[in-house]
Order: C-alpha cells, then structure tokens, then sequence
C-alpha cells in the first residue's frame, strides 16, 4: 500500500505505546519483543516510550487524554502503537472514548486500514476458499459521521471526480478506482460505523479477532496501530490472549515508517507460526501470549532477511 513517504531508514524511530486496558497490555508487550527483533539488526532502531492512559490511571485521577496529548505525539513521536481500551469498571466508556477516539479525531487519522488475509486455509470458516480467496482489505472511514463518506463517494461519481478536497484525497482516490473497476481490486471502502462490523465480520473469515491488523493513519503524518479486538477482559491477565493482531499492526506500523523488509520479516514469522501452529488455542495451538511472543522474535533472529 503507497501510504507512505520516503524516510531515512537509518534514523530511530520513536514510538509512543498505549497498551491501555485488559489484554491490551499483555499484546502489546509481545508486539514490542518482536518489533525489537525485528529491528535491532536490520539497521533501524525504534526506541519506545510507554504512556499509562486507560481505565486504571482514569479511576485513579480522573485522566483520560492529557490535554498536551497531541500536540506532544506529534512533536515527538513518529508513530503509535495502541493495545486496546475498555474495562468492566468503567460502564460508561468515558476513557476509552476520550483516549481512542479523541486520538484518531485530534490526530485525523481518517483512513483505517484492516487488512483480512487468510494465512492458513484450515482457519476460514469458508468451505472450498483458500489463501488465495480471502485477501483483502477493509478501508473505513475513521473520523467522520455515518453516512458522510458515502455522501461524498457519490456525489464524486456524479461529479466525475472532478471536486475532490485534498485532505481525503487518499481515501477517495482509491473509492474512484474500487468504483472504476471493482473486479480489479480486492477493497471494501465503508463508513465508519459499518466498518467496525465489516471489518470483525472479516476477521472472521480470516482466521478470528485474534490474527486482525489496523492501521489508524494520516498518510505522511503520525498515525496509530492497533489490533481490531478489544480489551478482551474475560481472558485478561491468564496468559491466554493472541498476540498475533497486535504483532501484525506492527508489521503495518513499520510500513508506514518506510521499514518494509522489517515489516515482512514481522510476517513471514506470524505466518510461518500460524501454519505450524506455534500460537496461542484460539487458533488450534497450546502456547501462551508470552511464549507465542518468544517463538515469533526467536524467529525473526534466527531468520534474518
Ligand atoms: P473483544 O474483541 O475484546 O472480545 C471479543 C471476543 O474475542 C472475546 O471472546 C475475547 O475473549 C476474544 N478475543 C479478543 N481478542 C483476542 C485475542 N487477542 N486472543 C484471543 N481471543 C481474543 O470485544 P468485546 O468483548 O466486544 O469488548 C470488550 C471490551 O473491549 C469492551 O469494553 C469494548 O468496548 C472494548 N473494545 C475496544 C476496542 C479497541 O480498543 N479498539 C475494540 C473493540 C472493543
Ligand atoms: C474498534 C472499536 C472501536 C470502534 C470502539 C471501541 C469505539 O470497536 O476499533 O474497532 O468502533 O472504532
Ligand atoms: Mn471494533
């Protein structure tokens, strides 16, 4: 996917972690074990910092998003790596809309990418489909109203494309083209509330919450990265959550910083783990989240691109 700019790879790269709440930080912890191993010998070190924001600091002091928040990722950060938020505790959902919301709006990151690719044709719940049939990509819209997008998506087919505002250039060019030649793409473009079902319905068919990637992005700007599942609060703090959806939102955090083959070595090892079943039960394995972390960084190490 283009959604990126030519950085320097040589140069840290700083990344801001939210883990937040339930499994979140158990997920995210692995997913920074790969990033290292994925990184520290293959020339582009990333240098983490981790932010406490999420249900317990919110019930403890009454923060959600600090107010200097934004504007302290933007200067500082080149990247977000968020785990996930919501806690029985907090029934209202006041921090997680403060937090997670408030960061995609404050830093309009209006494409949400959530990429479904089948990685072992035993996962589908699909009969006869394999890994060729499910690959493909959600496209939500992330930061406005229900029907604004689709508004505009035809409006601009009627208008022949001829109006479109910058700022959702991205977005929109590539409705034109879904809309141009549909059997040529394999992309779901859909507005933010049914995006969420879309894109779980689509985790589905690719193998579960579990495995499912997302990219909150502002091409060319600091963006956030974050599996699709929640908080998952039943199996938080058991050792049982899959890491594998927020190792795959590194792998996308790393295109977006310009680090592709990084990024690859991040998926080939999820592959070569979901196919051999070196992973957690929900997909058929018997480790737990901190080992399916070990064996994943293991080997990136012991398989160097
Ligand atoms: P959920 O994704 O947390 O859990 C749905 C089901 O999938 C549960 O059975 C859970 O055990 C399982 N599951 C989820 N992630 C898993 C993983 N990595 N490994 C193994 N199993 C996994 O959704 P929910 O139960 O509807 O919501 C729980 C909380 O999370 C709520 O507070 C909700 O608001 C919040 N939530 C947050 C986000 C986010 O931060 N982006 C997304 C969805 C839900
Ligand atoms: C997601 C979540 C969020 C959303 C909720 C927690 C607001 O379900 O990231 O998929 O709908 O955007
Ligand atoms: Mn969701």
């Amino acid at each position: 996917m283009p959604l990126n700019h030519s950085e320097k790879i040589s140069t840290t790269k700083r990344i801001a972690v939210i883990p937040g709440d339930g499994i979140g930080p158990e997920v995210t912890h692995e997913a920074v074990k790969v990033l290292k191993a994925a990184t520290s010998s293959r020339g582009a070190p990333l240098e983490f910092t981790e932010f406490d924001w999420g249900a317990e600091r919110y019930l403890r002091d009454g923060t959600t998003l600090p107010a200097e928040a934004v504007a302290m990722l933007r200067r500082e950060y080149d990247a977000i790596l968020f785990g996930a938020v919501g806690d029985p505790r907090v029934p209202s959902n006041k921090h997680a809309a403060d937090i997670l919301l408030g960061l995609r709006a404050k830093l309009d990151l209006y494409v949400n990418l959530r990429p479904a690719q089948l990685l072992d044709a035993a996962l589908t719940p699909l009969r006869d489909r394999g890994t060729k049939d499910v690959n493909f990509v959600v496209l939500r819209e992330n930061t406005e109203g229900l029907h604004d997008l689709w508004q505009r998506v035809f409006s601009q087919v009627k208008n022949e494309y001829s109006d479109i505002e910058s700022r959702h250039l991205y977005i929109d060019t590539l409705v034109m083209e879904v809309v141009r030649d549909p059997g040529q793409f394999r992309v779901i473009v859909t507005c933010n509330l049914f995006g969420d079902i879309l894109s779980d319905l689509a985790a589905q068919l690719a193998g579960g919450l579990g495995l499912a990637p997302s990219g909150n992005i502002h091409p060319g700007k600091i963006s956030l990265f974050e599996p699709v599942h929640g908080s998952a609060p039943t199996i938080a703090g058991k050792n049982l959550a899959n890491p594998a959806g927020a190792v795959l939102a590194s792998a996308l955090m790393l295109d977006h910083l310009g680090l592709a083959s990084q990024a690859d070595a991040v998926r080939k090892a999820v592959r070569t783990a979901v196919r051999e079943k070196h992973m957690t039960i929900d997909l058929g394995g018997t480790l737990g989240t901190r080992e399916a972390g070990d064996w994943l960084a293991e080997y990136i190490t012991k398989n160097p691109a």
